[in-house]
């Protein structure tokens, strides 16, 4: 059975302090619920706060990004192991964010999913096609290759541990959700290649987590699909209310 996963994506939002109030709080809620896993991605300037305030308590703390290479003349960059360091037990690899304005390709996820992996983080990798490649009817083929070349040279072992996020591109921060259907359609389709390319155990264990305007008032919907198994939120998880409230709608779908 998979647990289903809530993370909190922050992107470039909140301040140190305005981190820490918010991960008491989640904290707080994080004790009175069951059968979720809560991971929130704060910016890395707020990520020792937020694994302090979150010390002792079921939340799971996440990086935004990493760099692959071990260490090195990489202005502005933080390698995995100084993300262990500061104490995250996971890291958001990939995000179309990332992959758009930052000149991210399946090459350098497959080279950060395995500098993670190695640092033992747990990764949430993002794919996801954006509105052109869904008009042009390549939404399944784009998924093929994210899928194909960022996890290429992972062991099964390795993918059943893995958080794999469909964001749909034209549906992050537009307030455009994907339908269930769709939302399950990509998800059944990524997990039969996962089965195909790593094998059963790897597909039935892997997480395959929707995101792209996830709501309080869509999330039962989403969550109800065999293939969904939690939610990347943005937006909607700025408010420590609303992301609450997801968590809570969640709940006890494993
Ligand atoms: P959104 O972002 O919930 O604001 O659409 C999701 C994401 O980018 O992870």
């Amino acid at each position: 059975m998979r647990v289903p996963v809530l993370a909190a994506n922050w992107k470039m939002f909140k301040t140190n302090r305005e981190a820490l109030a918010y991960v008491r709080e989640i904290s707080t809620l994080a004790r009175t619920v069951s059968g979720v896993e809560v991971v929130v991605a704060p910016p890395l300037t707020s990520l020792a706060t937020a694994v302090e305030a979150a010390r002792n308590t079921v939340i799971g703390i996440a990086a935004q990004n990493l760099h692959f290479e071990k260490q090195g003349a990489f202005t502005g960059e933080v390698s995995a192991a100084m993300v262990k360091e500061a104490g995250a037990g996971y890291a958001i690899i990939g995000h179309s964010e990332r992959r758009r304005l930052f000149g991210e390709t399946d090459q350098s996820v497959n080279r950060k999913l395995q500098a993670a992996i190695a640092a033992n983080l747990g990764p949430i990798v993002c794919v996801g096609e954006t509105l052109d490649e869904r008009e042009a009817n390549q939404t399944l083929a784009v998924l093929d290759r994210q899928v194909k070349d960022g996890l290429d040279g992972l062991t099964a072992e390795q993918v059943a541990d893995l958080v794999i996020a469909y964001e749909p591109v034209w549906a992050i921060g537009t307030g455009k959700v994907a339908t269930a259907a769709q939302a399950e359609e990509a998800h059944a389709h990524i997990r039969g290649r996962l089965r195909q390319w790593f094998g059963g155990d790897a597909a039935d264990r892997c997480h395959i987590v929707y995101g792209g305007s996830v709501k309080p008032d869509n999330i039962a919907e989403l969550i109800r699909e065999p293939d969904v198994d939690g939610a990347l939120v943005g937006g909607a998880s700025l408010d420590v209310k609303g992301f609450s409230e997801i968590v809570l709608r969640s709940q006890g779908k494993a």
